[in-house]
């Protein structure tokens, strides 16, 4: 018998409001051209006014809930990945907690590891749901990315959106122990904090008592992605003993259709066997990967039995991976 985090159940929320390529090159120096060859993005959504991080989360957690015919009260715990939280405090989690009428039922708190965040939220529930500590647990990854955005900064304001995207996972014993059971059959997490200047925010508390606003130095980030993304795919699929030809989605981090191109070649998976969202997502950090998710089982190409793979890199670094038999 081994425990393993069934995932039950997935869904999204996107803002209603759509950003063009063309929208943007008329506020900076841009163009549709060179936004979609370097990255891929067509448009990206963005959060209304007064619509926040918790808001969008909510939205996700409900549906997901309603899908596997659940309630708030049915969750034990809520692991919610977001770099642009409602507030710096209370966690944008406990505010999903009351919203979708968990009560005072279990423990919800907010993860941060930007684009990894999703990944890195996926692998601490289903710890928590493997000590026997959670029964049944929402993973969330929701992000009001546009609000960190310096709009005058070409280089970055053209690459990320908003939206949130959310799973549940269930405590599951009837798994075997092989790469046959259904769950998160392994996840691989690690960053490197020499990097911490190559994606970041210049603002917070502790240094600048204010906000601030993202900036990364793209080429050596991608550098960095491209490298880390294959090293921790191998890895993930030495530690399962399986050939790449068995799985049958990548769902990856969605930054840039570049560097998803380049773990997939590296893994010899053929673009129909990637999930690619970034055309009309843009990079929503730690909300692409569930967003990603959710729009493959809903259009039916991934179902139950398959075996999928995620991988992301963010600021940090941090980057990581999930195998999951869905
Ligand atoms: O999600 C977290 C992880 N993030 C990532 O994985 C992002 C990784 N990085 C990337 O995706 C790419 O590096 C970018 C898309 C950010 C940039 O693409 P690039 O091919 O690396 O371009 P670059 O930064 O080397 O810039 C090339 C040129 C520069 O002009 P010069 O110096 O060659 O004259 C830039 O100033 O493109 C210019 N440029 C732009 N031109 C038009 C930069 N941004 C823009 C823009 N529109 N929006």
């Amino acid at each position: 018998m081994t425990r393993r985090s069934k995932l039950i159940s997935c869904a999204s929320y996107l803002p209603e409001k759509i950003l063009t390529n063309n929208d943007l090159a008329k506020i900076v120096d841009t163009s549709d051209e060179w936004i979609a060859q370097r990255t891929g993005i067509k448009s990206r959504h963005m959060a209304a006014e007064g619509e926040k991080t918790s808001d969008m989360a909510t939205k996700a957690a409900l549906r997901a809930l309603e899908k596997a015919g659940l309630k708030g009260t049915d969750i034990d715990a809520i692991f919610l990945a977001t770099t642009t939280p409602d507030q710096v405090f209370p966690a944008t989690a406990v505010t999903v907690q009351d919203k979708i009428g968990m009560g005072d039922k279990g423990f919800a708190f907010d993860l941060q590891a930007v684009c990894s965040g999703f990944v890195f939220a996926l692998a601490t529930a289903d710890n928590f749901i493997k000590a026997g500590q959670v029964k049944r647990a929402l993973v969330i990854g929701a992000e009001h990315f546009t609000s960190l955005l310096d709009w005058n900064d070409r280089t970055t304001c053209v690459l990320f959106g908003d939206g949130a995207g959310a799973v549940i996972l269930e405590a599951d014993d009837s798994g075997k122990g092989t790469k046959e059971d259904r769950g998160i059959l392994s996840t691989h997490l690690h960053s490197e904090g020499a990097h911490r200047d190559l994606l970041y925010v210049n603002g917070g508390p502790s240094s600048t008592k204010s906000g601030g606003h993202v900036v990364m130095n793209g080429r050596e980030v991608f550098r960095h992605a491209v490298k880390r993304m294959s090293e921790v795919v191998e890895e993930t699929l030495k530690e399962n003993n399986i050939d790449s030809s068995e799985i049958k989605y990548l769902v990856p981090h969605q930054a840039n259709s570049r560097i998803i191109e380049s773990t997939a070649q590296k893994l010899n998976l053929s673009s129909e066997k990637v999930v690619l969202t970034v055309d009309h997502h843009g990079n929503t950090s730690a909300a692409s990967i569930p967003l990603a998710l959710a729009e493959a089982v809903e259009d039916g190409r991934i179902a139950e039995g398959d075996l999928i793979l995620m991988e992301a890199l963010g600021g940090g670094l941090t980057w990581g991976a999930a195998l999951v038999r869905m």
